[in-house]
C-alpha cells in the first residue's frame, strides 16, 4: 500500500502521469472516493499522459469515453448515474482491446467489471487530497514498486503535514 498527500490539483496531476509512465501493458484501476476527491482531475491528467489530445470529457451521462492509446483503446468509466451493474453489458465495451480501464465509481460495477489491478482511493484532506493506492495482486504490487520507485512522487510525503 502506497499513501500520499497531494497539496493541490497539480499534484494529482503529476501522480497520473506518474502512473502512466509505470502502467503494465494493460491494466484495470477503480478510481473510488466522494465526488470532488480528484478521481477525473487523476484519469484525465493520465490520458493526456498516454498522448490523447483533444477534449476529455467527463463520462457522468455518457457512461463511457474511449481514446486510442498506444496498444489499443482506453476506456474512461465514471459509473454515478449508473442504473445497475447489468447496464454495463448495453455499452458493448471490447474488453479485448482495451488496455486500460479508468472506472470511476467502480462500486456501481460490482460484478460486470474485468478485476482490478490497482485501487485508487482518494479523499479530501484540508486544502489538498490523500490517496491510497493498493494492489489486490502480483502484478499490481510490481507496479506500485515502480511508481515508488519513479522520482515524480518522491516530492509528496505520507500524509497531511
Ligand atoms: N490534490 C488536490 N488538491 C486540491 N484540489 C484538487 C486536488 N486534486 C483535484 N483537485 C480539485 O478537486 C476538484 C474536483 O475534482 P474532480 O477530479 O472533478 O473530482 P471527482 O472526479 O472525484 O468528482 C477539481 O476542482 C480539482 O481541480
Ligand atoms: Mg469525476
Amino acid at each position: 500500500m502506497i499513501e500520499r498527500f497531494l497539496p493541490d490539483a497539480d499534484a494529482t496531476d503529476v501522480l497520473g502521469r506518474a502512473l502512466a509512465a509505470t502502467r503494465p501493458a494493460t491494466a484495470v484501476v477503480h478510481l473510488s472516493g466522494d465526488l470532488g476527491a480528484g478521481k477525473s482531475t487523476l484519469a484525465r491528467a493520465w490520458l493526456r499522459a498516454l498522448g490523447v489530445e483533444g477534449p476529455i470529457r467527463s463520462p457522468t451521462y455518457t457512461l463511457v469515453e474511449r481514446y486510442p492509446v498506444p496498444g489499443g483503446e482506453a476506456l474512461h468509466l465514471d459509473l454515478y448515474r449508473i442504473g445497475g451493474a447489468g447496464e454495463l453489458e448495453f455499452l458493448g465495451l471490447d474488453e479485448a482491446g482495451a488496455v486500460l480501464w479508468l472506472v470511476e465509481w467502480p462500486e456501481r460495477g460490482a460484478g460486470a467489471l474485468p478485476a482490478p489491478d490497482l485501487l485508487v482511493e482518494l479523499a479530501v484532506a484540508g486544502e489538498g487530497r490523500t490517496v491510497r493506492l493498493r494492489a489486490p495482486g502480483a502484478e499490481g504490487a510490481a507496479w506500485l514498486a515502480r511508481l515508488v520507485d519513479h522520482g515524480d512522487l518522491q516530492g509528496f510525503p505520507e500524509s497531511n503535514p
